[in-house]
C-alpha cells in the first residue's frame, strides 16, 4: 500500500539559485553574458576576453587580458605522472571517459589549490582548469589514435595551441589555419555558459558539500556527457549521417513524432529555449566560414540545413516549440575540422570549464551558501512492520 504523506505546500524548492553570470529568456531567444549577447561575443570578443568575463563580470582592459591570458598560459602543462594514468585506459577509452578520470585525478597532483576557503588556491585552482583542459582533451585524441602526445606552445592563443597538441605531429610543422582557428575559439566562446543546465547544476551542488573544484568539474564532466545533454553534438552528427539523404527526412520527422518510438531529433529542442537557440544561429553561420575557408564540402550540411527547414514548418515542432539547439550544427563544423564525433562532447566540457567555474566560484562566496539538499515529494509505502521470511 503506498501512501503520499502531506508535505509544507510552502517549501520552496533548493533546486533554484541566484547568478549574475547568464541571463536567458527562452522565449525570445536571448543569452546574455553578464549583460552582453552571445552573438556579439561570438562575433567580435576572443574565449579568452570571455574567460575573464565570465570570472570577473567585466570585459577587460588590453593589459587585463594580456595578463589574464599570460597567466593562462603559464597552468597549460600537465604533471608528467597523468601520462602514465591515462596510458592506463584502453585506446578506444572514450575521450570523455579520459577526460573524468584525469580532471578528477588533478586534485591528487595539485594539492596547492584544493583548499576553497583560501581565494588565492581557488584562483589558481581556476586557472589551472581553463588551461588544462585543452591540454588533456588533446592528449585523449592522441591516445585514441596512437600519436605522441604534443606538449603545449605557450607562443600561440589559447585555440591555436589546442589544435596544434590535437592535430599537430613532431614530424612536421603545423600551420594553425586562421579561419579554423577562429572558428575554434567561436564554438568555445558559444558553449561557455548556459545558466544552471544539468552540469552545471551538477557543479554546484558537489561544491556545496565543501568538495574541491577538480572533483566538481569532474562531477560535471560526466553529466554533460549524457545523449540530452552534452552528449546531443555527437549524437546529432550520427543522425544527420544516418539520414544520408534529404529524401530519408521525412521519415525521421516522422518517427520523432512518435510517441511510441524513443528516437527524438537529436540537436533539437531544449528545456528552456522555446525559441531559436541563439548559439544555433551563430553556428550554422560558422559552418558557411569554415566550409568555404576549407574548401570543404559534406552533404551533411545540406540534410541539416533542409531538416531544420522541414521541421519548423510541421505543426508538431510549432506546437511544442521545437527549434535547433547549440548541438545541431556544432557536429558539422567539428567534423569539417577533423573532429572525430567521439571528441565532440570533450570539446563541449573543455568549453563549458570556465562556466562551470564561474558558477563554481560565485556559489563558494555566497556568504548564505548551504550544501544542495533537494527536496522529496514521498509516493512510497507508509510504515509498516518486519515480516518474518517463513511468514510472507
Ligand atoms: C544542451 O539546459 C541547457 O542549457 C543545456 C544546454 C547547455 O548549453 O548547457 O543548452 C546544452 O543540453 C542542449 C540540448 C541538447 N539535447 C538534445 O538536443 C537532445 C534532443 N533534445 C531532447 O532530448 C529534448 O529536447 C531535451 C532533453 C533537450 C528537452 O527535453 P524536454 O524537457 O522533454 O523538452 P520539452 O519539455 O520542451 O518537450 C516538449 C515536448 C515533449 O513531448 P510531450 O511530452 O509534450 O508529448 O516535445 C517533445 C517532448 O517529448 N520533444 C521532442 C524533442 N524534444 C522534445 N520530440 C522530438 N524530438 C526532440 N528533439
Amino acid at each position: 500500500q503506498t501512501g503520499v504523506f502531506t508535505y509544507d505546500p510552502g517549501f520552496t524548492s533548493t533546486a533554484s539559485c541566484e547568478s549574475k553570470i547568464t541571463y536567458i529568456d527562452g522565449d525570445e531567444g536571448v543569452l546574455l553574458h553578464r549583460g552582453y549577447p552571445i552573438n556579439q561575443l561570438a562575433e567580435q570578443s576572443s574565449f579568452m576576453e570571455v574567460c575573464y568575463l565570465l570570472l570577473n563580470g567585466e570585459l577587460p582592459k588590453q593589459d587585463e587580458l594580456a595578463s589574464f591570458t599570460r597567466t593562462i598560459s603559464r597552468h597549460t602543462m600537465l604533471h608528467e605522472q597523468l601520462t602514465t594514468f591515462l596510458r592506463g585506459f584502453r585506446r578506444d577509452a572514450h575521450p570523455m571517459a579520459i577526460m573524468c578520470g584525469i580532471v578528477g585525478a588533478l586534485s591528487a597532483f595539485y594539492h596547492d589549490s584544493t583548499d576553497i576557503t583560501d581565494v588565492q588556491q581557488r584562483m589558481i585552482a581556476s586557472h589551472r582548469l581553463i588551461a588544462k583542459m585543452p591540454t588533456i582533451a588533446a592528449m585523449a585524441y592522441k591516445y585514441s589514435v596512437g600519436q605522441p602526445i604534443l606538449y603545449p606552445d605557450n607562443s600561440l592563443s589559447y585555440s591555436a595551441n589546442f589544435l596544434r597538441m590535437t592535430f599537430g605531429v613532431p614530424a612536421e610543422p603545423y600551420e594553425v589555419d586562421p579561419a579554423v582557428e577562429r572558428a575554434m575559439d567561436r564554438i568555445f566562446i558559444l558553449h561557455a555558459d548556459h545558466e544552471q543546465n544539468a552540469s552545471t547544476s551538477t557543479v554546484r551542488l558537489a561544491g556545496s558539500s565543501g568538495a574541491n573544484p577538480f572533483a566538481c568539474i569532474a562531477a560535471g564532466i560526466a553529466c554533460l556527457w549524457g545523449p540530452a545533454h552534452g552528449g546531443a553534438n555527437e549524437a546529432a552528427l550520427n543522425m544527420l549521417r544516418e539520414i544520408g539523404t534529404p529524401d530519408r527526412i521525412p521519415h525521421y520527422i516522422e518517427r520523432a513524432k512518435d510517441k511510441n518510438d524513443p528516437f527524438r531529433l537529436m540537436g533539437f529542442g531544449h528545456r528552456v529555449y522555446k525559441n531559436y537557440d541563439p548559439r544555433a544561429t551563430v553556428m550554422q553561420k560558422t559552418v558557411r566560414e569554415v566550409f568555404s575557408a576549407l574548401k570543404v564540402t559534406d552533404p551533411v550540411f545540406e540534410v541539416a540545413l533542409q531538416l531544420e527547414e522541414m521541421a519548423l514548418n510541421d505543426p508538431y515542432f510549432i506546437e511544442k516549440k521545437l527549434f535547433p539547439n547549440v548541438d545541431f550544427y556544432s557536429g558539422v563544423i567539428l567534423s569539417a575540422i577533423g573532429f572525430p564525433t567521439s571528441m565532440f562532447t570533450a570539446l563541449f566540457a573543455l568549453a563549458r570549464t570556465v562556466g562551470w567555474i564561474a558558477q563554481w566560484n560565485e556559489m563558494i562566496t555566497d556568504p548564505d551558501q548551504k550544501i544542495g539538499r533537494p527536496r522529496q515529494l514521498y509516493t512510497g509505502p507508509t510504515q509498516r512492520d518486519y515480516v518474518p521470511i517463513d511468514r510472507r
